[in-house]
């Protein structure tokens, strides 16, 4: 099977800050929305779930590394 080689953490990091620090975990909450739609249209059983449960793990730790970098003049204020 063909490995994953990017790297959402780098990516992830550059766009919060091109962004003024803007994203939040509204975001995340958005993403993980159309993710489990997805995942319901197309799929059922025990790897759908693990599809669904690795994003909202995913969501949680990107976001986490996200508000480690933000400055303190915006921690807390995005949604
Ligand atoms: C659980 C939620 C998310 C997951 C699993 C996820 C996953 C990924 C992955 C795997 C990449 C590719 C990294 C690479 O190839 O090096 C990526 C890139 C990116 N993500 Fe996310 N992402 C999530 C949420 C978000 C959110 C909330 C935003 C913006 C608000 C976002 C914006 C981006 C952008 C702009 C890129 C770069 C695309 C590019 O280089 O063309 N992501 N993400």
């Amino acid at each position: 099977m063909a490995k994953f080689k990017g790297n959402p953490t780098v990516a992830h990091l550059a766009v919060d800050k091109h962004h003024d620090y803007g994203i939040g975990q509204i975001h995340f909450g958005r993403w993980l929305q159309v993710w489990f739609a997805t995942i319901t249209d197309l799929f059922e059983g025990e790897n759908a779930d693990k599809a669904k449960e690795a994003a909202r793990r995913m969501a949680h730790t990107q976001f986490m590394v996200l508000w480690y970098q933000k400055p303190d003049s915006v921690k807390g204020k995005t949604a």
